[in-house]
């Protein structure tokens, strides 16, 4: 593989869907290989984004309209994008983060609330940055919603809005995979670990021939 321009990698899909499994799969693998890569999630990945995460991933559903949530996750991801991810891209690394602005568009454009247009908006005026290739790992809500409540890691505040809402995420995710075709593969996560890695390895690999 030759990679000479820095790589922006997402994974997208809803709660408890595989996608860190899956970054972190894919880092080892490109690690393997040699070439320069890091591995980063949001809402966090620097050190102001993660104390933002915080206020958004736990306490009651209603702590935080859906508005207020485009502001917070927006903040956190203008932060991100300033410390980690831009610096690393300048040096030609791969970056391969866990969620990005898909997830806002779906989350709390489609699922919380019929925002899609005040995502967009918001993120043309501070953000700007779209990812080079997008992996929505497409799972069963149902499965998806007891493996992440399982975790009990205490960050389940979107979890807990339900399993309908899981629901609708999915459509959501799966209408986005439709418009953004260029950049997004939805990939089907309701395989074996290795099955779903070797697909988006082999992906990545296609786009940097
Ligand atoms: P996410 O980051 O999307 O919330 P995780 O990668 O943390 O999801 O996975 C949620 C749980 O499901 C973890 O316990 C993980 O080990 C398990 N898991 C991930 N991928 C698979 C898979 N393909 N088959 C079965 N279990 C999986
Ligand atoms: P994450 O830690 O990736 O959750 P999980 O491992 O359960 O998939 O993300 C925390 C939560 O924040 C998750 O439920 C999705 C939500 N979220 C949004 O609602 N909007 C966003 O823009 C982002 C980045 C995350």
């Amino acid at each position: 593989m030759n990679f000479t321009d820095g790589l922006f990698i997402t994974f997208e899909g809803i709660d408890g869907s595989g996608k860190s499994t899956q970054s972190q799969l894919l880092y080892d693998a490109l690690n393997d290989l040699g070439i320069s890569v890091i591995q980063t999630r949001e809402p966090g990945g620097s050190i102001g984004a993660e104390i933002i995460r915080s206020l958004l991933v736990s306490g009651d559903t209603d702590r935080w309209s859906a508005e207020t949530e485009i502001l917070l996750f927006t903040a956190a991801r203008r932060d991100h994008l300033e410390k980690t991810i831009q610096p690393a891209l300048t040096k030609n690394q791969i970056v391969i983060c866990d969620r990005f602005v898909d997830s806002t568009r779906v989350y709390q454009g489609v699922a919380r609330a019929d925002l899609r247009q005040t995502v967009d908006e918001l993120h043309s005026i501070i953000i700007k940055k779209e990812p080079d290739i997008t992996f929505i790992i497409d799972t069963d809500p149902e499965k998806s919603l007891t493996r992440g409540l399982a975790r009990n890691s205490g960050e389940d505040r979107f979890e807990e809005f339900g399993l309908e809402f899981q629901k609708k995420l999915r459509n959501g995710f799966s209408e986005l995979s439709k418009t953004e075709k260029s950049r997004c593969h939805l990939i089907n996560g309701m395989r074996s670990k290795e099955e779903v890695s070797n697909d988006i390895l082999n992906i990545v690999k296609d786009y940097a021939k």
